[in-house]
């Protein structure tokens, strides 16, 4: 088939070569962006007189009447137009004649890719900050029903101290704020018009690249028109801003499998969340969550991808650019599928708060309370850590739990212990009594409760 580019060439393409080279299988997701973008561009072409304001209109109306087709999926894209934009150019000028190859004029491909990716990534970005926010929201409903209820809190994965669960979830809320202001923040630089770069050097046409980036809602235009068509650092910033978030999300899924394990039973997925197995009958399984950890290796394969694309690069487009493209796609398909999945999951899971109490009364994430408890006496802190790792060893051997031992037995240690030490062993007592400002105390995650709803 007759090529766009054909009049250089005196042979047909390798049909491998058509096939090795094209886009369009994947690129084809930017359409609508391209069209915007080409809309944009022959408005101020029409405007600016390089084409006649009549052509610009008939040019706007063929890629209208595309896009309607496009919608409702009548249009056939051919690999043999390699990709996105010359499919489309090709579908313009079968649409309205020969007048639809002015359309590129002032422009190459390069400049054009760039920019599609700029409105597609500005979309997504979008769309992600708002499922983030739907985990976040998820988040603040199951901590609200949740100040009070204890849970062992972990370091090494050995019970440290008890810790209000919704103080836990919290701390995710947070990490995923973080996430989002990484993302807000990257739409600056998101927001940025390539077009006019034309293939590296600019355009001899008078083009006039603010009014584009006006009629496209971008903040300002590219000052470098080879860095525009050159660099991709607003896709691999996306991709690592996505890969921090996945490790997010990939955190507090792991919490979700161990916690839902036979070991914890903290809490109980929902059935519509979970799955069976083919042949053991007995199983639940936390496949969700696990996928959700499974997947943040996929969004670092793409950053590490595309890192290893741009690195060694020479100014100013190389085809290699056009391997930019799938990567990006799946981060963006990945992040919206896990986050969608995820707000319900949590919103839905069971709290079991008798099981994780009881964790609580049966270990010794107390000790460090009753070491405080003799440091108030007056013993230094030293001290009173080997006093209470005695203590603690003494219970292991006996089988008992530090508010199992009797005022003697805890008197045969040390004469400061009185029969208030009880109180300070007492769950409740020992997390509320974290009450410095971030801390685990119920009235410091009230505080803290307020503060994240201000935030979403
Ligand atoms: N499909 C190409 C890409 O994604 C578009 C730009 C092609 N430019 C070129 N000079 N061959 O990178």
């Amino acid at each position: 088939m007759a090529k766009l580019w054909g009049g250089r060439f005196t042979k047909e393409t390798n049909k491998l070569v058509d096939e090795f080279t094209a886009s369009v299988s994947f690129d084809q997701k930017l359409a609508f962006e391209d069209i915007q973008g080409s809309l944009a561009h022959v408005q101020m072409l029409g405007e600016k007189g390089i084409i006649s304001e009549e052509e610009s209109e008939t040019i706007q109306n063929g890629l209208k009447s595309i896009r309607g087709k496009l919608e409702k999926g009548e249009v056939e894209f051919l690999v043999e137009h390699e990709d996105v934009h010359m499919n489309l150019e090709k579908l313009l000028i079968d649409e309205i004649g020969s007048v639809g190859g002015k359309l590129h004029t002032g422009r190459s491909r390069n400049d054009q890719v760039a920019t599609d990716m700029h409105l597609y990534l500005r979309n997504k970005v979008q769309l992600i900050i708002e499922l983030l926010e739907s985990v976040q929201a998820a988040i603040v409903t199951q901590a609200k029903d949740n100040v009070s209820t204890i849970l062992p809190g972990y370091t090494h994965l050995q019970r440290a101290q008890p810790v209000s669960f919704a103080h836990h979830l919290l701390a995710y809320f947070w990490m995923f704020q973080r996430d989002k202001e990484r993302l807000q923040d990257s739409l600056k630089r998101i927001n940025v018009l390539p077009l006019g770069a034309g293939a590296l050097a600019g355009t001899s046409f008078p083009i006039d690249r603010a009014r584009v980036a006006e009629l496209l809602g971008f903040d300002s235009v590219y000052p470098n028109s080879m860095d525009a068509v050159s660099d991709r650092d607003f896709i691999l910033e996306f991709l690592s801003t996505s890969s921090i978030v996945m490790v997010h999300l990939s955190r507090l899924a792991e919490e979700m499998v161990t916690w839902s394990s036979q070991e914890f039973q903290f809490i109980e997925l929902d059935d519509s969340f979970c799955t069976g197995s083919s042949i053991m009958p007995q199983k639940k399984n936390p496949d969700v969550p696990e996928l959700l950890r499974g997947k943040t290796g996929r969004v670092f394969g793409d950053l590490v991808g595309l890192l290893t694309v741009l690195k060694g690069l020479p100014l100013a487009y190389n085809k290699d650019l056009q391997e930019d493209k799938e990567g990006m796609f799946d981060t963006v398909d990945t992040l919206e599928g896990s986050l969608s999945l995820l707000a319900p999951m949590l919103e839905t899971m069971t709290v079991k708060r008798e099981e994780m109490r009881k964790a609580v009364t049966q270990d010794y994430s107390n000790a460090t309370d009753i070491a405080d408890y003799l440091a108030t006496k007056g013993m230094p802190f030293r001290e009173a850590h080997e006093v209470i790792g005695r203590i603690v060893l003494y219970a292991i051997e006996n089988g008992k739990y530090l508010l199992d031992l009797e005022m003697e037995e805890y008197k045969s240690f040390s004469a400061m212990f009185e029969k208030d030490v009880y109180d300070y062993l007492d769950p409740e007592n020992v997390m509320n009594a974290r009450n410095s400002e971030g801390g685990t105390a119920a009235e410091q995650v009230k505080l803290q409760l307020q503060l994240a709803e201000e935030n979403l």
